[in-house]
């Protein structure tokens, strides 16, 4: 696994033909019609990495102009897939059995992140994610490192190699966690800070406070976070909130003071539009309403909460128009069964079901995509394919398997709905192999008929 940190300008500069999708409006609140944009023959024309035009073929094949032409006709192209909550140090310990949450970290969890205080361990596991990522079509993810400031650089290091924009952080946690794993909110305080003054900002990545939950943090660890968040007001928050009930229940006891698990966070300076919060399964409303009105985000994690039993996240009342909050959709591996944003929204298809409610195809593709980049605030840069952004997306191929292919035996379709359809097999039956490319800064980082690049 070589990577090549350098690389000239000019590559990234390419032309791609095929369908092409993107969101350019929010589905939950448009008409559906009206938020996304479709060319069934489409081109991309990208420049040094950064989308220089999208359209029609037609109307884009005279500004080719001298730079490659890849042809992806027959596939299905939409932007990168965001993972907007991943634990890297737990790509080796998916599916570990028979526990939920509180007994799930103490039996699984603690003991496989202490792995994480080896730098060459941690950076081979590292490789092995980011490997693992592009291949599932994430070119983007909020990412939870172990307690060890070793461990965020060897992420770090290896996203940098790959041209990744990154966003992680050192694990904060001076309680009720075993000795081996804690630090002190002095020392998590001044860690954390030497490690954005390190990373955050250098080329695509970016740093994320990131203490575990309320539960492993006393108030005086999370009041420093809250402090490093003013020092840098540009770096992001990210922690699990409100997921197992007895977990609730635990923060009520540890924080007797406060008014409910949200609140915890809020007094000690937390709650901010750059705060993504996983989970969020227990929310009450009232703590919807608040997450709405500080403009915070939420992190849908469907494979995890069904893999470790904590409930059903009610994605209605977060996306309820009269107090809107930010979603992106998390595969939280390894609470998290896959590392696939498909295999993901499969699975948040079912929970809505079984809660009454229906998420559509492209409702489903938004939280995968722009509702992602929204939720980590980098739509400016990520999500779509407007120009200026970052070419980073995926090439899906809607006949990839005997099954999909018999599915799928209409090819690319020519309208709106049968598009939906087809999306909407993918978003069901889709994974890793529906994948056949991943670009990054319109290079290809990823490619399914390529053993390695
Ligand atoms: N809450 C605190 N730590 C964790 C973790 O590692 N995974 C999940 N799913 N929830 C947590
Ligand atoms: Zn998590």
């Amino acid at each position: 696994m070589e990577h090549q940190p350098e690389r000239p300008v000019s590559q990234g500069t390419v032309a791609i033909r095929g369908a092409l999708l993107d969101c350019i409006g929010d589905p939950f609140y448009q008409p559906e019609d009206q938020a996304v944009r479709y060319f069934a023959d489409g081109l991309l024309l990208v420049r040094e990495g950064q989308i220089e035009a999208v359209g029609a073929y037609k109307a884009l094949a005279d500004r080719v102009g001298d730079r490659p032409l890849i042809d992806h006709s027959g596939s299905l192209i939409i932007p990168g897939l965001i993972d907007t909550h991943i634990h890297y140090p737990q790509t080796g310990m998916m599916a570990s059995y028979g526990e939920q949450l509180l007994e799930w970290l103490e039996r699984y969890t603690f003991p496989t992140e202490r792995k994480f205080a080896d730098p060459a361990y941690a950076r081979q596991v590292a490789d092995l994610f980011l490997d693992e990522l592009l291949k599932n079509g994430t070119t983007t993810a909020l990412v939870f490192a172990a307690v060890f400031p070793a461990s965020v650089d060897a992420f770090f290091e290896a996203a940098e190699a790959r041209h990744l924009r990154m966003i992680s952080g050192k694990v904060m946690m001076d309680r009720n966690a075993p000795d081996y794993l804690c630090d002190t909110a002095q020392s998590s305080y001044e860690e954390s800070k030497a490690l954005i003054e390190k990373w955050h900002g250098r080329g695509r990545l970016l740093y994320a406070v990131t203490p575990r939950f309320a539960a492993t943090s006393t108030e005086a660890q999370l009041k420093l976070a809250a402090k490093l968040l003013d020092e840098f007001p540009d770096v992001y928050l990210h922690t699990h909130l409100s997921e197992n009930v007895s977990e609730v229940a635990w923060i009520k006891e540890l924080f007797p003071q406060y008014d409910g698990y949200l609140d915890v966070y809020d007094q000690t300076g937390l709650v901010r539009s750059r705060s993504l919060f996983a989970h969020g399964v227990q929310l009450t409303d009232d703590e919807f309403r608040r997450l709405s009105e500080a403009k915070a985000a939420i992190s849908f994690c469907p494979t995890s909460n069904l893999f470790l039993g904590s409930g059903l996240f009610r994605l209605e009342q977060a996306k309820n128009p009269e107090h809107p909050v930010k979603v992106g959709l998390g595969t939280d591996v390894g609470a998290g069964t896959s590392f696939s944003l498909l295999q993901t929204t499969n699975e948040a298809y079912k929970v809505a079901q079984l809660r009454g409610q229906k998420l559509s195809a492209f409702k489903a593709l938004f939280l995968a995509t722009l509702g992602g980049a929204r939720a980590l605030c980098l739509e400016d840069k990520l999500g779509s394919f407007d120009l200026g952004k970052e070419a980073d997306f995926v090439v899906l191929d809607p006949q990839a398997t005997p099954l999909l292919a018999l599915r799928n035996q209409g090819g690319i379709p020519q309208t709106l709905a049968a598009l939906e359809d087809l999306l909407f097999s993918l978003v069901i039956m889709g994974s890793d192999r529906a994948v056949a490319a991943t670009y990054i800064m319109g290079e290809r980082a990823y490619s399914s008929k390529v053993a390695s690049l």
